[in-house]
């Protein structure tokens, strides 16, 4: 069991979780990865089919905030890192349930930080702790670009309790001396993200011909970047970025909410072979998000210079890929809206 390096990867089973724990599992044959998330509505084991059997897998289900269960696994492993992206990840449902948000996203991160601590207290060489953050920490920015010296400022519980767990990563660091890094990216898109998400939403109201909400005007501007090239910057900051650094990951590539909806719905309308215009006519403006940030944008410089990394799909081909594969993967769209993966996991994981 101990010839192979134990990696902890949190929120493995969610949208950017399945793809690090399947780029890690496929590309590093000496790793062990130990995937731990809760399953909650937005973790899927359908997530991680192509490697579910995988000697280098091992999935454990639990909850971040189970300390017993945190230091058992970093008992029985020798964990050398942990990559943490287990959270609660939307802004809609932070508006109406904040406190879930400061449980999951800053009391389960310090369980992780307290458990990592314990485990390798006098013996941190080699050891990293590396949090998942979000551009959203930094606020909204009318011009320019977010940097990594750009004072935090959140604006909804969502970014408020990420902002959160980012300080207590830093306190751990500077506190206890736990080797720690932190990366903040824009928004991702690609499969596997929940269909509550605006590109998934949308993907799935327009093949089910219902209204596409644009909250607001659509004005927005969001970052995007394909999943994958997220899940290959959190691998190359993971192996070659420094402690006590923080690293902004994006997509240099801006869209307004509504042009960004308007080239979805072209796409759909040529896949379905629908009259063009045809999904547009869907678009409704509904009810501002409370507090909608206006703009986030990256300035990755950093990354790209330290790293080595870089975006590599283009938005064009990433989205039709994107559309593609949600429209083959109807079944999956259905059971992660209807619960139906519940059933799978029961199957799969608990009753063999
Ligand atoms: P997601 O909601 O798709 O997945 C979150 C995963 O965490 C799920 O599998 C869920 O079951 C698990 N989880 C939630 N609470 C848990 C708990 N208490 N214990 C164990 N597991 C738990 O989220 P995502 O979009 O994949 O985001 C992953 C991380 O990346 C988050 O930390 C998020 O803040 C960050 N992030 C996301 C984006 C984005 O655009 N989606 C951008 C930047 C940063
Ligand atoms: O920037 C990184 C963040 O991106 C991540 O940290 C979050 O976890 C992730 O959810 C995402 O947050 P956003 O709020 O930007 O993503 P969302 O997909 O919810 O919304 C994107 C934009 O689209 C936003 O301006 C709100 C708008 N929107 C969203 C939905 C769901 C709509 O107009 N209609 C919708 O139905």
């Amino acid at each position: 069991m101990n010839d192979k390096k134990n990696i902890l990867i949190t929120g493995g089973a969610g949208f950017i979780g399945s793809h690090v724990v399947r780029l890690f599992v496929e590309k590093y044959p000496q790793y062990r990865i130990l995937n731990l998330d809760s399953l909650t509505y937005a973790g899927n084991l359908e997530n991680l089919r192509e490697i579910e059997n995988h000697p280098n897998h091992k999935f454990i289900k639990g909850d971040i905030l189970d300390i017993e269960l945190l230091n058992s696994i970093f008992k029985e492993y020798p964990v050398q890192g942990v990559i943490h992206l287990a959270a609660e990840s939307h802004v809609d449902r932070s508006i109406h349930n904040p406190d879930e948000f400061a449980m999951t996203n800053i009391i389960g991160t310090i369980r992780l930080l307290k458990a990592a601590h314990s485990a390798w207290h006098g013996q941190m060489n080699g050891k990293m702790f590396y949090h998942i953050s979000t551009d959203e920490v930094y606020g909204s920015i009318a011009d320019g670009y977010f940097t990594e010296q750009t004072p935090i400022d959140p604006r909804s519980p969502y970014s408020a309790s990420k902002a959160s767990s980012d300080h207590f990563v830093q306190a751990f660091g500077n506190s206890y001396g736990l080797p720690t890094i932190i990366s903040r990216c824009s928004n991702n898109y690609g499969p596997y993200q929940f269909p509550e998400k605006l590109i998934p939403l949308m993907i799935n109201n327009m093949v089910n011909s219902k209204p596409l909400p644009v909250y607001g005007k659509g004005e927005n501007i969001r970052d995007w970047l394909y999943v994958e090239d997220h899940a290959k910057a959190i691998d190359a900051i993971f192996h070659k970025g420094k402690s006590g650094e923080v690293y902004n990951i994006g997509g240099n590539n801006e869209w307004k909410n509504i042009d960004l909806v308007k080239l979805l719905c072209s796409i759909i309308d040529k896949k379905l072979e629908r009259a063009d215009g045809t999904s547009a006519k869907l678009i409704t403006y509904v009810k501002d998000r409370p507090g909608h940030d206006m703009r986030y944008a990256i300035d990755a410089s950093k990354v790209i210079s330290e790293i080595g990394w870089r975006p590599e799909t283009d938005f064009p081909e990433g989205l039709e890929k994107t559309v593609a594969w949600y429209l083959s993967n109807q079944q999956w769209l259905q059971h992660v809206t209807s619960g139906e993966y519940l059933k799978y996991y029961d199957k799969m994981y608990v009753n063999r």
